[in-house]
């Protein structure tokens, strides 16, 4: 079939070369002209495993092109997907400023009839406000409208996106959705599970599906607040938990919190749009809440270790993982942003190392005192102690010894419960975990002992 797709982001390019992977021709379109320029020449905007061979493999047969306008490439398309981002407003709401300019840039560039295809998450009612926009003219009306969510994952969305869980395909009549059934066709004779609903219940599932696994995050992270408060250890807990089928151990991993460019502004956006009905949306908020206690974690233990915010200034603090997860390099709303941002305030140094993510760090920040570092031991250099805020396996298989040795303070923050404990404190490390006893058992303020004169330390 002949498919466009706008907004050449994760979700956008993703299925753009996954479409064209399954036999169809896309052309994707993005406004960023250095995004399409850099795509043309065979670079890729971001990291995700496996997705590079697919567009290279795309653009060399000629499936999968780019584009910057989207007139001349939708001209003929049957279907035209809208993959543009939603950000969180100021008010918690869904930005929809990107959707509303590609669905007016599509009515203008489609030639009915055509199906425009909402991929997008957006807030429940969105699909039927852009339906009556094209009933409203006589040009318009033979483009149907889906609401066709997306539930791939960063870090494994080339997998997702062609053995998804589900396809949600949210349509009016039945109409409506047979074009779109038939570019996932591929999927679904494979054994893909197809769930046909209205438009309102596909907005609101993908959302429902976020705050779920936002609030197992911080349903956890509360279970680990208790442990650290009265000595359980949230990893037994959590085996505890999740071995009961009816609860599953996923999602229940205690740390630093979610973020990420989805769970925070969709749970806010839920708030909102319950908030639009008169609903308190009680849980949501929690959820919220929660996190961003959790997010503010990391920093606090450290500066609790040192005897206070002030104590701080002056140390050399390692910062292994930037990403907000692994298997990506995006860092919106990643929580390491959060304690990097409190360390520099404090007046620390940082000296920050991830292994997929540090070029688009440095291109988003710039700070006195933050030094990047290009392998994991370089971060180590002259630290005083480790911060751990993303869970990679390289941080987990680290050599124990090699840290104790590096570190002037022998102390290591683990934000993600990821290094083997036991191992790493019998090199002789102070490893303080997320709900697990051995952080309550370090005092605060035990590192009040200083090496002499580093840098322009004011420590004693
Ligand atoms: N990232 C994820 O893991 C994920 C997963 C599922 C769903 N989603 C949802 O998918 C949507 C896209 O998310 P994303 O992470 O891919 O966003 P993104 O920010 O990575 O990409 C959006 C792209 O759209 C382009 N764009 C914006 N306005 C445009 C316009 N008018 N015309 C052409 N291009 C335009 C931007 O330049 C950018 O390249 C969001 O609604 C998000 O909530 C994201």
């Amino acid at each position: 079939m002949r498919i466009v797709v706008v907004g050449v982001g994760y979700v956008g390019l993703v299925s753009a070369a996954c479409l064209a992977h399954l036999g169809h021709r896309v052309v994707a379109v993005d406004s960023d002209a250095a995004r399409i320029a850099a795509l043309d020449a065979g670079g890729m905007p971001f990291f995700e495993p496996g997705l590079q061979p697919l567009v290279a493999a795309g653009r060399a047969s000629g499936a999968l092109r780019f584009a910057t306008q989207l007139d001349e490439a939708a001209l003929d398309a049957e279907l035209l997907f809208l993959a543009v981002g939603t950000p969180c407003g100021n008010d918690g709401s869904a930005d929809l400023r990107a959707v509303e300019a590609a669905f007016a840039a599509a009515l203008r560039a489609l030639r009915p009839p055509a199906t425009l295809v909402l991929k997008s998450t957006v807030p429940v009612g969105t699909h039927e406000r852009l339906r009556r926009r094209l009933a409203a003219s006589d040009e318009t009306r033979g483009i149907a409208l889906v609401n066709n969510p997306e539930f791939l994952r960063e870090g494994s969305a080339v997998r997702d996106f062609l053995r998804p869980d589900r396809i949600i395909v949210g349509a009016d009549d039945e109409a409506d959705a047979q074009a779109l059934l038939r570019a996932y066709a591929p999927l679904t004779d494979a054994g893909a599970t197809l769930l046909r609903m209205n438009p309102r219940s596909a907005e609101l599932a993908k959302y429902a599906a976020n705050g779920m696994l936002a609030a197992r995050i911080s349903f956890i992270n509360e279970i680990a607040q208790i442990a650290d408060a009265t000595g359980a250890d949230i990893e037994e807990v959590r085996a505890g938990v999740g071995s009961d089928p009816r609860i599953g151990a996923d999602f229940l991993r205690a740390g630093i919190g979610y973020g990420g460019s989805c769970f925070p502004k969709d749970v806010r956006s839920l708030i909102h749009q319950a908030g639009a009905h008169g609903l308190p949306a009680h849980m949501l908020r929690a959820v919220d809440a929660t996190n961003e206690q959790q997010r503010a974690l990391l920093f606090e233990r450290i500066a609790a270790f040192y005897g206070g915010e002030a104590a701080l200034a002056g140390r050399r603090i390692a910062l292994w993982g930037l990403a907000f997860k692994p298997g990506t390099d995006d860092l919106r709303e990643a929580p390491s942003l959060a304690v990097l941002d409190r360390l520099l305030r404090a007046g620390a140094q940082v000296s920050a190392y991830d292994p997929v993510a540090l070029p688009a760090a440095q291109r988003l920040l710039d700070a006195p005192g933050l030094r990047w570092c290009h392998t994991a031991a370089a971060a180590l250099d002259g630290a005083d102690a480790l911060a751990i805020a993303t869970e990679w396996g390289e941080f987990s298989a680290a050599e124990p010894a090699g840290v104790a040795a590096a570190l002037h303070d022998a102390a290591v923050f683990d934000g993600r419960n990821c290094v083997p404990a036991d191992a790493w404190r019998a090199a002789g490390l102070r490893v303080m975990q997320v709900g697990r006893p051995a952080a309550g058992e370090v005092p605060a303020g035990a590192a009040q002992r200083r090496r002499p004169n580093w840098n322009n330390s004011t420590m004693p």
